[in-house]
């Protein structure tokens, strides 16, 4: 018996030097020490052993149960103080302020766009939309511009033609917003009376109030007895809510094809005060939009009678309105993508 208590000594040593947490050490403790532990079943059986193995054994096994206690001890010792230690090292200080995760917004052509349309909506237009490729037929001949028009030299184009086993369709990336109208007009009949948003390209050189891509909200209306005014009173009641009461607009005569009489409309530029300076040209006027009253051939081709019907239009350079309304000096600054000016709106 004495050899099963130091047999039960090496291995419990040997098998306390591999416990490396108080879980473990717990586990250590019950195997080892604990009330149904060999060396406890050996101290309550030495009652029943001859006399002098009694003594020898008893004294043996007290003594490894005192070493073992005293090791358990001494383990747990150094296993608290490390964990004390590990937790102060990696202790978190939650008063320090948290991440900030940046905020998104909407980008300032994005907000002009959707507070022109609620303008709209509320005076009665509906909003629809019309394809970024387009037709030649769409973009130009249907608006008056057959091939070889000279008017569409106004529209610097990028073409996509479209090639199938039937030959040559020419097909381009919409240099305005002009083609929705006759895509409206083919498909419903008056009173129409829309808006169409969206972008639109030009094949020219960029400068501060001119880019290659930019966005263009068309508007239509079509009934009988429309005219000029309608068209004034409607441009002016647009300004006047997005800019104020105090916006100075100028009319001017202008010349597109597809309406008649053609008209251009500026709005005093904010940044010089309407003195003049780079983004006005001097002029101290910024052109927003170009409208009139849409020609009777248009209408006659989408089957409308200019003899029972009228119509006004408009299509607007959107970038323009941020431009006047937060001071902006340039429009490329819109699409280049920095941060650093896209933050501010
Ligand atoms: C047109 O695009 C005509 N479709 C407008 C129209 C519609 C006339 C209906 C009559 C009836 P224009 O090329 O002038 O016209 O462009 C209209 C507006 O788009 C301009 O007033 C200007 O605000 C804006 N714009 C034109 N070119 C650019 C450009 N390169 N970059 C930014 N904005 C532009």
């Amino acid at each position: 018996m004495l050899e099963q208590v130091d047999e039960l000594l090496r291995t419990a040593l040997s098998t306390l030097d591999k416990v490396t947490d108080l879980n473990e050490l717990e586990d250590w403790r019950v195997r080892f020490v604990g009330r149904k532990s060999a060396l406890t079943q050996i101290l309550r059986s030495i009652s029943s052993l001859p006399i002098d193995e009694r003594r020898i054994v008893g004294a043996r096994a007290n003594q490894v149960k005192q070493t073992l206690e005293a090791k358990l001890a001494e383990k747990r010792m150094e296993l608290e103080e490390r964990l004390a230690l590990t937790l102060q090292r990696s202790s978190i200080d939650i008063t320090l302020p948290g991440k900030a995760v940046p905020l998104g917004r909407l980008h300032p052509t994005t907000r002009t766009l959707r507070e022109i349309c609620e303008i709209f909506v509320s005076m009665g237009f509906q909003v629809v939309e019309g394809p970024e490729v387009e037709w030649d037929y769409y973009n130009f001949e249907a608006l008056n511009m057959p091939e070889e028009h000279p008017a569409r030299d106004m529209f610097a184009t990028l073409w996509v033609d479209f090639v199938n086993a039937e030959g040559r369709r020419p097909m381009l990336l919409r240099t305005h917003t002009s083609p929705v109208q006759i895509r409206v007009m083919e498909k419903s009949r008056p009173p129409i009376r829309i808006i169409a948003p969206g972008r639109v390209y030009r094949y020219e050189a960029t400068d501060a109030t001119h880019e290659w891509m930019f966005y263009q909200v068309e508007g239509l209306a079509v009934d009988k007895n429309i005219t000029l005014s309608d068209l004034k009173g409607t441009l002016f009641e647009f300004v006047r809510r997005l800019f104020g009461e105090d916006r100075r607009c100028r009319f001017r005569c202008d010349y597109f094809p597809f309406v008649e009489p053609g008209v251009e409309m500026a709005i005093d530029c904010l940044i010089c005060q309407g003195n003049g300076c780079r983004l006005c040209g001097n002029s101290g006027w910024i052109e927003i939009l170009g409208a009139g009253m849409v020609h009777p051939e248009v209408l006659r081709r989408v089957n409308i009678d200019p003899e029972v019907y009228s119509g006004f239009a408009f299509g607007m350079g959107v970038e323009r309105i941020p431009i006047l309304r937060y001071g902006v000096d340039d429009i490329r600054l819109f699409y280049s993508n920095d941060l650093r000016f896209l933050e501010q709106f």
